[in-house]
């Protein structure tokens, strides 16, 4: 058994209580139906058609238990594979899904390199894993394998800005104590992490602090044998090596070098983000979406009116910002997004429940339809940027 089954074996990550089902449900990107609806299916999925799904390196369960739950309130149907090597953090997956009751999930304990070996898929959802492989790219390779015709890969990689600090630790870490068991590693590398200077790179990088609250969040962070973050540009570059592309990042506005200063004309794209992830400076991951190469879906430019607006954040308080002339501040990733919004969006963004369609909106909102669309396009471009909006018809017949 490798140093990496050994740590996920005695510390699954992230550390989850079952009990803990009873009270709240954990979402995020990637992975959330409503949000590969609208980057996969350009909001328009059909869900009364099944949908087939891989959870590559599952862990202890948040992606599978989100895709579950949303979908079965939505009573679409959907068949879920979890796969990971880890027995103890299946274990807690499996209590989680049997604690919700939730049907339709078959657990497998092996690797994601054989995933094609467990179906064929219509999204994989590999969220935290890819970059704790040896070789990535055979990784993503053999994903891309288990991919049905114009399905989507949802990842989730480090990134090296927002990790400054981790990797000279890692290094060190596994340098003293990489013989030791998992406990006693832990242990040492606590002591240590108590002599830090207060202007270690690790103290001042306030978004990792709170990793380091429970044993596997440490662990996971500091004292894992294989770990790297890639460049942006060397993200697309692997995705683009296994025959994939980028299809969307879940908040698009993070590597817009526009949003920041004036993009010299003619500059390539992928040196355009580079230089953004330059400027941002505290990336730590990516998150987004990839198709196989000349599959890559349309992204909703002029949204129809036919489709069910959904928000990542709570309707009411928005819609009170803008109405009292208030930008609405967004921050992802420790860049906080200004969003200033017309004063008359307040009406329709109050309005926007995740089961109304835009024309229903718009007969609602009073106002005229042309003057609608208008409003409507610049609510779609800010929010789609930061990642806050989504379409999708899910659990409405
Ligand atoms: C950081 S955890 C992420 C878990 C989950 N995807 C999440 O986002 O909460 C990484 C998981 O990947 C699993 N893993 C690592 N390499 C793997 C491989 N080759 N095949 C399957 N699972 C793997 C580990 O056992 C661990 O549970």
């Amino acid at each position: 058994m490798c140093m990496t089954d050994q740590h996920y074996d005695a510390f699954p990550y992230p550390a989850r209580d079952p009990a803990d089902e009873a009270k709240r449900l954990v979402t995020g990107s990637p992975s959330h139906p409503h949000e590969i609806d609208t980057v996969l299916y350009g909001g328009a999925r059909d869900w009364s058609q099944p949908f087939k799904v891989l959870v590559a390196g599952g862990g202890t369960g948040d992606g599978l238990v989100m895709l579950a739950q949303v979908l079965a309130d939505a009573k679409a149907p959907y068949e879920i594979t979890y796969l990971d090597q880890s027995k103890a953090a299946r274990e807690i997956a499996e209590a989680r899904i049997a604690k919700r009751r939730l049907k339709g999930v078959r657990f497998e304990t092996g690797s994601l390199v054989d995933a094609a070996d467990y179906g064929s898929f219509d999204y994989i959802d590999c969220c935290g894993v890819l970059h704790h492989l040896k070789d990535p790219v055979a990784g993503l390779k053999a994903l891309e394998r288990a991919l049905n015709p114009g399905a989507g890969l949802g990842f989730m990689v480090y990134a090296p800005s927002g990790r400054s600090g981790v990797y000279p630790l890692q290094e060190a870490f596994n340098g003293l104590y990489g013989a030791l068991p998992p406990e006693e590693k832990l242990e040492a590398a606590k002591k240590v992490m108590a002599t830090l200077p207060e202007w270690h790179p690790f103290r001042r990088n306030a978004l990792l602090s709170d990793q380091l609250r429970d044993p596997s969040g440490f662990y996971d962070l500091l004292l894992y044998a294989q770990d790297r973050a890639y460049r942006v540009d060397e993200w697309l570059a692997a995705l683009g090596e296994a025959g994939l592309e980028l299809t969307r990042w879940d908040a698009p506005a993070l590597y817009d070098l526009g949003m920041i200063t004036e993009v010299p004309e003619g500059m390539d794209p992928v040196v355009a983000i580079a230089l953004c992830e330059k400027l941002r400076g505290t990336l730590g991951k990516y998150t987004g979406y990839a198709q196989r190469k000349g599959e890559v879906s349309a992204q909703v430019t002029v949204p129809s009116m036919g489709l069910v607006p959904h928000l990542d954040a709570p309707r009411h308080v928005l819609a009170k910002a803008v109405a009292a002339g208030k930008p609405l501040k967004m921050t992802t990733q420790g860049v906080t997004f200004r969003l200033k919004l017309p004063e008359e969006a307040a009406a329709i963004i109050g309005r926007i429940d995740g089961k109304t369609r835009l024309s229903e909106i718009v007969k609602a909102s009073g106002l005229e339809p042309i003057g609608f669309q208008a409003l409507w396009l610049k609510l779609h471009k800010a929010l789609t940027a930061t990642g806050s909006l989504r379409y999708s018809s899910l659990g409405r017949s």
